[in-house]
């Protein structure tokens, strides 16, 4: 797919996809201001109570986000099921990507389609517990390969190393077929585990607590994609 997404990422090692779930509920777009432009994309997380145990995050903040930063980078991960219900609630409140959980949908080359129809870019996800042949008959469809590196559902978790067979497998595989997708990882990421998921191939890293939970948010992004950087040149 030659879409807008790869071209983003340009020369660049990794792009870096703050999420909101650790934000300053009460103050997401400070949260966000306080990133002194050290976050690239936006990643908003939307979880339904059922998918993933956790409520978080409907239509209304990523129109909210849309307005608030008009020139942002929306990145919104749907874990929600079926994810063919909720999609549409999304597609007119101005998202640069929408993922859906390759589990969650009933019917997910139609979903994908319905996505990119509105002239969004459509991605897809996979839960640590999933094989990653799972991903294998819609990676041709997507801009976005989003590789969930905890049990999804909430922030501060700590990374599950046995995900890293799946990031090589979909290197390979668009190598192989010749597709452009990116690859985003999530969950558990920190400047300790940045580098060697960059090293591995993972071109998006989205990070909540390692960067909203810190005292000093703009630096912490830094840490984390000054970290990727160095292990990439090793
Ligand atoms: C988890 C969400 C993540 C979460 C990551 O279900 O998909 O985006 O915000 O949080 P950290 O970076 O704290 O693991
Ligand atoms: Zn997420």
């Amino acid at each position: 797919m030659n879409g807008p997404v790869r071209g983003l990422k340009g020369n660049r090692t990794c792009i870096l996809a703050p999420s909101i779930l650790s934000a300053d509920p009460l103050a997401v777009g400070d949260s966000i201001r306080s990133l002194g432009g050290e976050g690239d994309w936006i990643h908003v997380d939307v979880s339904d109570g059922h998918f993933v145990p956790n409520l978080a995050f409907g239509p209304m903040m990523v129109e909210a986000l849309r307005r608030g930063f008009p020139d942002a980078f929306i990145d919104v991960h749907l874990m929600v099921t079926p994810a063919e219900d909720f999609i549409g609630m999304f597609m007119n409140t101005g998202p640069d990507i929408i993922t859906v959980q390759v589990e969650a949908a009933r019917h997910i080359h139609r979903v994908l389609q319905a996505i990119r129809d509105a002239g969004i870019t459509p991605g897809v996800s996979i839960n640590p517990g999933t094989p990653a042949c799972m991903l294998e008959p819609v990676l041709h469809m997507v801009g976005l390969v989003l590789v969930m590196t905890v049990n999804p559902g909430f922030g501060g978790q700590k990374f599950l190393p046995e995900v890293m067979s799946k990031i090589k497998y979909l290197v390979r595989e668009r190598a192989v077929q010749s597709l452009d997708f990116l690859i985003e990882c999530d969950g558990g990421v920190h400047s300790g585990t940045a580098g060697v998921l960059v090293k591995a191939g993972c071109d998006v890293l989205v990070a909540g607590s390692a960067v909203y939970d810190s005292d000093d948010p703009a630096r912490a992004a830094r840490e984390i994609k000054q970290n990727a950087e160095l292990e990439w040149r090793v």
